[in-house]
């Protein structure tokens, strides 16, 4: 079995919570999020603590367990248990728009409770607790599928480049994209990653370059501008993405900049390839047209953030951290609208910040998203195995028997 190293596992039930690596502040500062309620889950969402598609859904499973396991405990009458757990699911799966997983673990979650809803309320909740962590165990089983078709691409020697962070920590353990690139490393054949900073949220620089680092893979580090360049000089044999939704037709919505990097290969004849599961295909969109890309704050945009740990080198040092963060937190004044919070935590000393770079006062679009069509994909693996074009036919195949023809209305 193929062994990450000393990457954690992203998210997880532990003592009737919902445990996750917080990666909005990853890799300088690795926090333990725990969330006690379903609300709690939808913030960790929405402010991307838990992100990447396989992840959402393995998140959006978790959180209504967890419903179940608390507000959900009180509940007498089975008919209303099973309405509430479709509004928390609902509630859930609007937290973010564009990753269908998310949606499909939800509706996956109301599926079950309704098709069990025989055995009696009292039945019902540990069977719904069970149904969410098999959700979780099948992610990385189908990671590791994808791993094993997906190295089958890639010959010795391979200069992989990749896109935003598909890894361990966008699903439940293993990765899509990263997980091929992973396995393919582990049979001797990759020479090297290429890693998209990835902005405007920088998933390359700070969580594609920390597994790789801990997995072990060599990488170089680049800005999203240098791709053209480098795959120019002949340095780039491949590139694998993830997705967060893949229309009927192969059309693929991924992290905004996929699009650019697959007509960049199209030019220089380099194939481009997307692993993803069944559970990002979504059959009843007919193509990627259909598909909500989600805008976020002009904040990421305007400015960047940074987390860290502050360690005083004198004793007046720590005397004035400890006074200004006696309650807690502080937040500094500062001026053009930086930000930074100092929080006290155990003997040390976190710091939040968020820098402005551009201008105050300034029109921003802040596409998270983008759709590359189908003619630009070389091949797109799932668990199944590998489809290629045409893919109306290939990605049904790859998708039946799994679960993942999304009926969703
Ligand atoms: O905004 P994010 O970080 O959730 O976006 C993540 C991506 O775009 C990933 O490439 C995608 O979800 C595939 S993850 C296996």
């Amino acid at each position: 079995m193929v062994s990450l190293g000393n990457i954690p596992p992203t998210i997880w039930w532990e003592d009737g919570t919902v445990r996750m690596i917080d990666q909005s502040r990853l890799p300088l500062v690795g926090d333990l999020l725990v969330c006690n309620t379903y609300e709690g889950v939808c913030t960790a969402i929405s402010g991307m603590a838990v992100r990447g598609a396989p992840a959402l859904g393995v998140a959006a499973a978790l959180g209504v367990a967890l419903w179940s396991e608390t507000d959900g405990v009180d509940i007498a009458e089975l008919d209303t248990y099973l309405s509430e757990l479709d509004r928390v699911a609902d509630e859930i799966a609007s937290t973010r728009p564009t990753a269908v997983n998310l949606m499909w673990g939800a509706e996956r979650m109301k599926r079950f409770a309704r098709a069990n809803a025989g055995a009696g309320l009292d039945a019902l909740r540990p069977l719904v607790l069970a149904e969410a962590l098999r959700v979780r165990d099948e992610d990385e089983e189908r990671n590791r599928a994808m791993g094993e078709h997906g190295a089958t691409l890639f010959e010795p020697g391979s200069r992989i480049l990749t896109h935003c962070n598909a890894g361990s920590l966008a699903t439940a353990y293993f990765g899509t994209a990263l997980g091929v690139i992973f396995t393919a490393h582990a049979q001797g054949k990759v020479a090297q990653v290429w890693v998209d900073e990835t902005r405007p949220v920088l998933q390359g620089a700070r969580l594609t370059a920390w597994e790789l680092r801990m997995a072990g893979v060599p990488f170089k580090l680049i800005t999203d501008n240098m791709a053209a360049s480098v795959m120019r000089r002949g340095l780039v044999d491949a590139v694998i993405v993830g997705a967060d939704r893949i229309a009927a037709n192969g059309d693929v919505a991924n992290k905004i900049g996929t699009y650019g990097l697959a007509v960049l290969c199209k030019e220089h004849g380099i194939p481009f390839y997307v692993a993803a599961p069944s559970s990002t295909v979504d059959l009843t969109l007919a193509s990627g047209d259909e598909i909500v890309i989600e805008e976020r704050d002009e904040r990421e945009v305007t400015g960047v953030t940074a987390s860290g740990v502050i360690e005083p080198r004198t004793p007046e040092e720590t005397r004035a951290f400890d006074m200004l963060t006696q309650s807690g937190t502080y937040a500094l004044g500062m001026t053009k609208g930086h930000q930074m919070q100092l929080t006290r935590k155990g003997g040390a000393y976190q710091f939040d910040a968020w820098l402005r770079i551009a201008p105050p006062g300034i029109e921003v679009y802040n596409p998270a998203f983008d759709v590359t069509p189908a003619e630009y994909v070389t091949a797109i693996v799932t668990e199944r195995g590998i489809a290629r074009a045409p893919y109306g036919e290939s990605l049904a195949e790859a998708c039946c028997d799994t679960g993942a023809l999304h009926e969703l209305g």
